[in-house]
């Protein structure tokens, strides 16, 4: 999704700029540009592309040492330079780059070309650019135009302007889209991510929606739409440059799959307590008396978040013996929800930026209700709108589609199910049991990723010729041949869907023949039984069968078998073959792994 990087300071802002947008790629774009400021006049190269395309057009006498820069994932109008960011005013003296969505833009573009302005482009920026270049005029600071022109707009934005007139400084500001301050040595950053920050400082400063910040070489103060100045306290962020490298593998995906025993292992790490045979999750900011008082869990994320919520849904029900569900946030936030003072509310985001699962935590909050949030990102918007929370510790994810992210959600939803259960009537051997399956997880993720090439050959088989696959599961299989189908469905563009296995009977099983394998999640659990009659009748409509579980099965055509662990974590080491399933039929069909067609890393607009 688009990003922003804006710097201010004695060096040259082009190739900052151009090092931090090649930092955003992993989001996912089409376009980008950047603007600098020298002797009081505006320069802008944009390019529909790549970012080494922007860098090829950029002349060595592209100087400035004031500038913003940009990616852009289109939304309105299609990827073309001419729609491409920063956008300049009328009279090139402001230049804007900006993500989210301007909701009244059509209105005001109404507005400003009956007064006569000339539109260049199709996007709702190029509002922005007028209103601010207007009021610019009327004003004694560009802050002050900002905020008054940012009064007339209905939307999501997180924003980045400059004026040729005051090369000092850049203006920021955030509503519904992520801004990070980077502070320096005596030159300050801006980014929409932090990982367009961290090869320059790791003092880091977030905006919160309504605020506006004025950077110069020597600091920084940041503001209330009303213009009351608000204290910020940095922080430091403990990922560094490594993080986005690939480390010497092929691509990101496989990086972050190959990850996984360290970053579960991070997870889990100190909050297993082998005295009480409990969790320890001091984020979560409740006692034992508040952790039981709770009669349902609603559960709430977007795309693969959603269904490592699902087995977190499962997880607590099963260990703490409370009702929980899981939903789409996107869903959940428009269907006005009945918020429970009983329901404890969890949101699950990898980035903590994702828009409909941050405005979902919102309309919780304004309900009163108790939201806690597991999220990757430390300090992001949806960790600071949670009551509390549990941390991932995963490192920053790179790649588009989410693996690392989603087992560490999962054995993040593990500790808490564990907590939840034990200051309930969960068992103190049942607590060890989870305790001590959880503590063999690393090695048995591990153990798994040694079947890679297997995978890969299966995956050429099965996926590279299909018209489709079928991906089924029952109840904690379930949520786990959901997440196998995303996968497969995002990065290789093979057309997957998931059922649950007992669904199958009642419409899908029209689609099975030998063009449409299955994959089939088994594992060896109370529902084996009905899992392998369930194969029988895949099999007998001449279906190919890939199963995935604990063993070898007749029904079956090809079997991968997973290390066994106690049932309820089941989910976490079934999904890993999957990953490496879906990676591998990607390659094999040579699409753009870590950045497939149309997608977003992290989804910032409704
Ligand atoms: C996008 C990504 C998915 C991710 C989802 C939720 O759609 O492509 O991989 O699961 O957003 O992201 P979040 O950062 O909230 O976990």
């Amino acid at each position: 999704m688009c990003g922003i990087v804006a710097y201010v300071g004695p060096k040259d802002a082009a190739p900052i700029l151009l090092e931090g947008l090649q930092r955003l790629e992993y989001r996912g774009y089409d376009s980008a540009g950047v603007a600098v400021v020298a002797a009081k006049a505006l320069k802008i190269r944009k390019v529909k592309g790549r970012v080494a395309d922007l860098a090829s057009v950029v002349p060595a006498r592209f100087k400035g040492t004031l500038g913003i820069g940009h990616t852009r994932w289109a939304t309105h109008g299609v990827p073309s330079d001419v729609n491409a960011h920063p956008h300049p005013s009328a009279d090139e003296r402001i230049a804007v780059v900006h993500n989210g969505i301007i909701e009244n833009a059509d209105s005001l573009r109404q507005r400003l070309e009956a007064d006569g302005v000339t539109f260049l482009s199709e996007t709702d920026t190029e509002v922005l650019a007028h209103l601010i270049g207007r009021t610019a005029k009327e004003t004694e600071s560009l802050e002050e135009a900002v905020r008054r022109a940012l009064k007339l707009v209905v939307g999501t934005y997180g924003i980045a302007v400059i004026d040729a007139e005051r090369p000092g400084e850049v203006v920021v500001a955030r509503n519904g889209s992520p801004i990070v301050l980077g502070i320096g040595e005596k030159e300050m950053f801006a980014a929409s991510d932090v990982a367009a920050l961290v090869r320059y400082t790791r003092q880091v400063v977030h905006l919160e929606d309504g605020e506006l910040a004025v950077l110069r070489a020597d600091g920084f103060s940041t503001f209330t739409s009303d213009a009351r100045e608000t204290a910020k306290e940095p922080f430091t962020v403990d990922w560094d440059t490594g993080h986005y490298d690939t480390g010497g593998y092929e691509h990101y995906l496989l990086k972050e799959i190959s990850e996984q025993p360290d970053t579960v292992g991070r997870t889990l790490r100190g909050r297993i307590d082998d005295r009480f045979h409990i969790a320890h999750l001091g984020g979560l900011n409740m006692d034992a008396r508040e952790s039981r008082s709770f009669k349902r869990v609603k559960i709430i994320g977007c795309g693969s978040a959603y269904y490592s919520g699902q087995i977190g849904a499962q997880l607590i029900e099963e260990l703490a013996r409370i009702p929980a569900d899981a939903e789409p946030a996107s869903e959940f936030r428009y269907r006005s929800p009945v918020v429970e003072a009983d329901t404890l509310y969890i949101a699950i985001s990898q980035s903590g930026e994702t828009y409909d699962t941050l405005a979902a935590v919102q309309e919780l909050k304004r309900k009163g209700g108790r939201v806690l949030g597991i999220v990757n990102t430390v300090g992001s918007a949806i960790a600071r709108e949670c009551d509390g929370g549990v941390y991932l510790h995963a490192g920053p994810e790179v790649s588009v589609a989410s693996t690392k992210a989603f087992t560490s959600t999962s054995a993040a939803f593990a500790l808490l199910a564990l907590h939840l259960g034990r200051v309930r009537d969960l068992s103190p051997a049942d607590g060890r049991r989870i305790c001590d399956g959880l503590r063999r997880l690393p090695e048995q993720i591990k153990e798994m990723l040694t079947q890679e090439e297997h995978i890969r050959e299966l995956a050429m088989r099965y996926a590279k010729d299909a018209a489709g696959m079928m991906f089924v599961g029952r109840v904690r299989g379930y949520p786990v041949a959901r997440e196998g189908a995303q996968k497969l469905k995002e990065i290789s563009y093979v057309h997957a869907e998931a059922y649950p296995a007992s669904e199958l009977k009642h419409g899908p099983l029209a689609l099975i023949g030998p063009e449409m394998p299955t994959v089939a999640i088994v594992p060896d659990d109370e529902l084996l039984d009905k899992n392998l009659t369930t194969l029988g009748e895949i099999r007998a409509r001449s279906g190919r069968i890939l199963m995935v579980g604990h063993r070898t099965a007749d029904q079956a055509d090809d079997c991968i078998v997973v290390p066994r662990n106690e049932t309820e974590l089941d989910p976490i080491l079934l999904t890993i073959p999957l990953q490496l399933f879906a990676y591998h039929a990607a390659v094999a069909l040579g699409r753009d792994v870590d950045k497939p067609r149309n997608l977003a890393k992290s989804v910032t607009v409704e």
